[in-house]
């Protein structure tokens, strides 16, 4: 019997923390990548892919980190199919105490001719090639055929056979440009399945990209042909559209698995608390609608779903909010009567893992606003928690502003900004608005320049005194950057949100190329 159920066990492996940070403005700092980390681990994932050694030391020192910090799963680094890549992912991995090796190679016509410039031999030399040097280092060593679903099928098999011949022990098959529909993806693992010798021998990944919104679909598809490994990232975050959800395939597996016959290791109840965890890191706001794990998931409003919910749950819903960790969303959680026990539980759910003397020191601010504020709101503890640890850390923190705004006079605005360890430095501007004045002097006083393209206000919590949420994504020097900030005025959160990403753009930028500029255009305080 436990065979039995065994053998329906899909591994996850989860890859936030690489393909999630490839989408453009979700890079991560190392706490942040740390965090994330740390809400996998408690979501009991089986594989963290931690990222790709070669591509930076900012990379190589996340993986490092990861791997000496995570304990009880598989810690992955991705490599290039050449020694130098596989070396440097190994360095990276080598404290960790279940390291895996992800070597890849594109397989397909078009990869193989207008990027690769190779021959389907000397595809097939590289690939075994790499697998044997990361198999001299460990025993857990994944291949990735990229965009295997635009490859030919008996090249496909062709290569699988070899790098499980290798010595591969897991071969994943990439749907990298979101190209596969659910009955010919699934049909293509059917098929290696049924064709390649040794395929018991290793076990069959999948690898789904979001481009026409199937990711899930595909590899639901797949794992009923026998993939026995989904790779996915919290949120669905990833290139482009995005990679597989990973909230939804394993809740989609968890609900019907009378039907579908397969199940994971993950802790359903610390969905919630994982996409907190990373909408905060990465920046990326979860749409209200988003399945399992947005605000309105398990809402309902119109009346005869509220009547039929009164009647029975089971009328309209096919999960409980309590299974994916959603105790109370958005809604009343504690007030200046909650002891510690409770505010760590609501602190739990919302992703955030705090030590005793943390704890204590938020319990302090929590009673301070307690009493202030009759209703405390995940919003209000979500706030609380940002101001006391000053977001994610940065060069530059917010002493003081200052704006105007109304009829007949330009906006304007004066800034005052900390540099960490350092001075206080001042600066004024006039702006299309208070907002953009704001914006201006904190670009004269950090000497960078950049080309706003998203902004965005959201309440967080309900009522008069409701904090706002900002979000903004900007254009710098070919990269995109966002900031969250929040605040009970959006001039101030707007500030908080523009800072964030100063410290970020400072964080991948010398600091020589911004320090000298900050003297000559500001007076110091
Ligand atoms: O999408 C893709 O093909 C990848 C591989 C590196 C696994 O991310
Ligand atoms: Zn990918």
């Amino acid at each position: 019997m436990t065979d039995v159920i065994d053998s329906q066990r899909v591994t996850i492996f989860d890859t936030t923390l690489r393909d999630g940070e490839q989408a453009p403005g979700a890079s991560m700092n190392l706490a942040e990548k740390l965090k994330v980390a740390a809400a996998l681990e408690l979501l009991r994932v089986d594989v963290i892919e931690a990222g790709f050694p070669a591509a930076s030391p900012g990379d190589f020192e996340s993986v490092q980190a990861i791997a000496r910090k995570v304990r009880g799963i598989s810690v992955c680094a991705l490599a290039r199919c050449t020694r130098a890549d596989i070396e440097r992912a190994w360095d990276a991995l080598r404290d960790a105490e279940r390291p895996r090796i992800h070597v890849f190679l594109a397989t397909s016509p078009i990869h193989r001719e207008h990027k690769l410039k190779l021959s389907r031999a000397e595809v097939v030399r590289r690939a075994v090639e790499a697998v044997g040097i990361a198999r001299s280092h460990g025993n857990d060593v994944e291949f990735s055929a990229e965009d295997a679903s635009r490859t030919e099928p008996d090249f496909l098999v062709e290569v699988v056979e070899q790098v499980i011949a290798a010595g591969a022990t897991t071969v994943n098959i990439p749907d990298t440009v979101g190209y596969a529909l659910p009955t010919e993806y699934g049909e293509t693992i059917a098929m290696l399945k049924r064709t390649v010798r040794g395929i018991d021998r290793a076990v069959l990944s999948v690898h789904c990209h979001d481009d026409l919104g199937l990711a899930v679909a595909n590899s639901l598809s797949a794992a009923q042909a026998g993939a026995r490994q989904i790779e996915c990232t919290v949120n669905g975050v990833g290139e482009r559209a995005g990679n597989c959800s990973l909230e939804e395939v394993v809740m989609a597996m968890h609900t019907r698995a009378a039907s579908l016959h397969l199940h994971s290791n993950v802790r359903t109840t610390q969905l919630h608390a994982a996409s907190r965890t990373v909408s905060r890191a990465t920046g990326f706001v979860v749409q209200r609608n988003k399945a399992i794990v947005g605000d309105n998931a398990f809402a309902h409003e119109a009346g005869i779903h509220q009547h039929g919910m009164l009647q029975h749950p089971s009328t309209y819903e096919i999960m409980r909010p309590e299974d994916v960790g959603f105790r109370n969303p958005g809604g009343l959680v504690l007030g200046k009567h909650s002891g510690r026990h409770s505010l760590r539980q609501r602190l739990e759910q919302l992703g955030y893992q705090l030590e005793e003397a943390e704890l204590e020191a938020v319990f302090g601010h929590f009673k301070t606003l307690a009493d202030r504020k009759k209703e405390i709101f995940d919003g209000d503890l979500e706030t609380l928690i940002d101001g006391l640890k000053g977001g994610p850390g940065g060069r530059w923190e917010l002493v003081s502003i200052q704006a105007t705004s109304g009829t007949g006079s330009a906006p304007s605005a004066a800034v005052c900004l900390q540099q960490r360890g350092g001075r206080q430095m001042e600066d004024a501007a006039v702006g299309d608005g208070p907002v953009d004045a704001v914006f201006k002097s904190i670009e004269r006083i950090a000497g960078v320049k950049v080309k706003l393209r998203n902004f965005q206000v959201r309440n967080m919590t309900p009522g008069e005194d409701a904090q706002g949420e900002v979000h903004i994504e900007v254009d710098h020097e070919g990269r995109s950057y966002r900031g969250r900030g929040i605040s009970t005025d959006i001039v101030v959160a707007s500030a908080h949100a523009f800072l964030e990403v100063v410290n970020r753009i400072a964080a991948v930028r010398p600091r020589s190329a911004m320090a000298a500029d900050e003297e000559v255009r500001c007076g110091a305080v």
